[in-house]
């Protein structure tokens, strides 16, 4: 197939790149080359021809969306507009990337795919804008929605963790704020397989099993040895900071492991080849 993704230089478009390119033909598309707010900018997706479009670009900085709520919607909502009137031109089913934070964490189970969104937060409103955009403009999409996504040498939870606890010694983490930490390898691998099913629709695609982020920064700083390092726990309200998470952010897999046989490892495990590939 040929594929184009968009946002090709984050976190999970490198992992996305790595896993597609033996396979497929890929154009891999960003900042600054490719601003999806511009709609003259988004010519070089259609003009690839693709037969799918993986759009995982966007504003993920939810404090910085919450700041600056015009310019979440200008990524998220807009940019998502712009790629999907792209995927219209060439004729290319898309694949867009969305959030657990479209959901409140009101409920007390993991969200099902069919579960209503109902954001907290402007990068969830702005992601689910994009989500709607998707669904009015093309007739062949897969939404996706993950949480919690680590890989080695981004600026995810685990970086911070390490960093903070190599310098401050001494950790306070929330333990009333769960989701599904997602390694973006096993995340790529998915999609990849999803792709190939023409099978179009939402799905939830995360890591197997639910955490607190006080579970994992413990699972984190003993797999470093760094179990030594006091951490204590803390809630949600008593973390200041400018977005407000879904207290439940925890996502369930059904229809793509029902329908597809598809889903992602448990999430300790590849927490495992996490470190295992830190040393090589
Ligand atoms: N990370 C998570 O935990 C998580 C959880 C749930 C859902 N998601 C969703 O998963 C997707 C991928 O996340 P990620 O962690 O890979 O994000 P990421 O590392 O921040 O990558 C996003 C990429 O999009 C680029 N981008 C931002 N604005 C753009 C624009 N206007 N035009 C073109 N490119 C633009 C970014 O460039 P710059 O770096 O230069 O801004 C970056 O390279 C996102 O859609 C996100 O909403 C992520």
């Amino acid at each position: 197939m040929r594929i184009v993704i968009v946002g090709g230089r984050g976190q999970l478009g490198r992992e996305l790149a790595r896993v597609l390119a033996p396979d497929h033909d890929i154009l891999s598309v960003d900042l600054p080359e490719c601003d999806i707010t511009q709609r003259s900018e988004i010519d070089c997706i259609a003009s690839y021809l693709p037969d799918v479009v993986i759009h995982t670009a966007a504003m993920t900085d939810v404090d910085a969306c919450a700041r600056d709520p015009l310019a979440a919607y200008r990524s998220n909502a807009l940019g998502t507009h712009n790629v999907a009137i792209a995927c219209q031109r060439a004729n290319a089913a898309m694949l867009y990337i969305s959030t657990n934070e479209v959901f409140d964490g009101a409920k007390d189970a993991p969200y099902l795919e069919w579960d209503e969104p109902h954001p907290l937060n402007p990068y969830g409103a702005s992601k689910l804008a994009g989500e709607r955009y998707v669904q009015m403009l093309l007739e062949h999409f897969y939404i996706v929605r993950t949480a919690w996504m680590f890989s080695l040498g981004r600026n995810n939870f685990i970086a911070k963790i390490l960093a903070a606890a190599k310098e401050k010694r001494a950790l306070a983490v929330v333990d009333d704020e769960i989701g599904n930490p997602t390694y973006a390898p096993d995340l790529a691998r998915a999609l990849a397989e999803l792709i190939e099913t023409n099978h179009f629709g939402i799905y939830h695609l995360v890591g197997e099993g639910v955490a607190s982020r006080y579970d994992w920064a413990a699972r984190v700083l003993q797999r470093a040895g760094m179990s030594d390092v006091p951490l204590a726990r803390t809630k949600l309200a008593d973390y200041q900071r400018d977005s407000t998470p879904p207290r439940n952010g925890a996502l369930a897999n059904f229809v793509a492991a029902t329908t597809l046989g598809i889903k992602l490892r448990p999430w300790p495990e590849a927490l495992e080849e996490y470190f295992a590939s830190l040393k090589t």
